[in-house]
């Protein structure tokens, strides 16, 4: 198990759409478990493989209740509308509030190749949809108006140089 360097905004590897995950061998299995070493070792409730330079649709969560890994995620379901506080490994964990459906079902592979799908409300789904949106080569400032965004980079950039 090793601890990952995390890619940081704006490294042309969060803006890209993932690969599919095509082979679910040991070599993935290790990757899943490196990725949770990262998350955890970040203080972060999940992770996604761009995060850690990979251009592929995958991702590790541990949030409220829910510890699970995802391979080709999709957000097959939606549905309300909350607003809270959400943050980025790959930002700084510079907060924002970020309009976002209440519930969400995701459907994904596990690290064996099987299908499964989970529904999910408030701080989960909201997990669920971030870190679906990193496979898609997007970020949760990219949900922000322009003005609060520019806030966001601008502090996780000043908050960088003082690092
Ligand atoms: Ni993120």
């Amino acid at each position: 198990m090793a601890i990952r360097k995390i890619t940081e905004y704006p490294d042309a590897v969060l803006a890209e759409l993932g690969k599919p995950v095509e082979t679910f061998d040991d070599d993935l299995k290790t990757l899943c478990e490196d990725m949770f070493a990262t998350m955890y070792n970040a203080e972060g409730v999940g992770l996604a493989a761009p995060q850690i330079g990979l251009n592929l649709r995958l991702f590790v969560m541990d949030c409220d209740g829910i510890k699970l890994i995802a391979a080709n995620p999709e957000i097959v379901e939606s549905e309300g509308e909350q607003s809270g506080q959400e943050g980025c490994l790959s930002v700084g964990k510079v907060p924002a509030v970020v309009s976002r459906p209440l519930k969400a079902k995701l459907k994904a592979q596990n690290e064996n190749g099987e299908w499964f799908e989970m529904e999910a409300e408030g701080y989960a789904a909201r997990a669920f949809m971030h870190e679906t949106d990193h496979c898609n080569g997007k970020l949760f400032i990219d949900h922000l108006p322009k003005m609060r965004r520019d806030m966001v980079v601008k502090r996780f950039q000043k908050e960088k140089r003082w690092k």
